[in-house]
């Protein structure tokens, strides 16, 4: 990512902040307000520009039959991402990913690993719903790439979950082999975790387990306590 001006900004405000910090210790009023030096960076507002290009996106034939995009939900201050497929029909109306079936389940994977329903950043591979939530084309997904790219640079976590083959395949963190669900990839030097998408766990639940033995390989990347259940 182009973050020159933002480092920029970043030292400027560290600069402006250690001389409030002076005049501080010399008896002045100091600094009137908190500064918070990671939101001067820019990457909210890179986001927020982001999504609502997203809005008005018509890079792919997925624009004519959307309802809303879907950009992302959660926080971008986050060390844990989870990429998934494409909205269905919840979220094609909502605006907003994994708010249907699948994503109460995912609610439930996520609070079982001890975070916050809205303490991690969930985005798509693509933003427009695809007719009768078909996979989205090749096309598709690339044309999208010019969301999700900056969208994953700007909130750099420490781990990607891509959550189902088409989310492990367009991080493209699917080996020759064809065994993706549980081997560690990477995205741009960010450790990937793909594991089965919970719409497949909705239809499969004796998958749960190895799905959660991916997540408990996750929080052990992140140094968090392992719950065992
Ligand atoms: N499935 C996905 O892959 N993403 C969503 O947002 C909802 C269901």
């Amino acid at each position: 990512m182009a973050n020159g001006p933002d480092e920029e900004l970043v030292s400027l405000v560290a600069s402006a902040q250690e001389l409030l910090r002076w005049e501080e210790a010399l008896g002045g009023n100091g600094f009137p307000a908190v500064v918070d030096v990671r939101a001067a960076r820019g990457y909210h507002t890179r986001l927020q520009m982001l999504a609502s290009e997203a809005a008005e996106c018509t890079r792919c034939e997925l624009h004519r039959t959307r309802t809303k995009s879907v950009f992302a939900r959660g926080t971008c201050d986050t060390d844990l991402v989870f990429v998934g497929e494409g909205p269905g029909f919840h979220e094609d109306q909502q605006g907003l990913p994994f708010v249907g079936r699948a994503g109460q389940l995912l609610d439930r994977m996520i609070a079982a690993m001890g975070y916050d329903r809205d303490g991690v950043y969930i985005c798509n591979v693509v933003k427009c719903r695809a007719p009768e939530n078909r996979t989205p084309l090749p096309t598709e997904a690339i044309a999208c790439a010019h969301f999700l790219v900056p969208q994953l640079e700007a909130v750099s976590p420490k781990v990607i979950v891509a959550l189902g083959r088409c989310a492990a395949e367009n991080l493209r963190c699917v080996p020759p082999s064809g065994k993706w669900r549980g081997i560690w990839g990477e995205w741009h030097d960010i450790p990937v975790m793909p594991t089965y998408h919970p719409a497949f766990l909705l239809r499969s639940p004796q998958f749960k387990k190895p799905v959660w033995e991916d997540l408990q390989e996750v929080l052990r990347k992140l140094n968090r306590e392992v719950p065992k259940r």
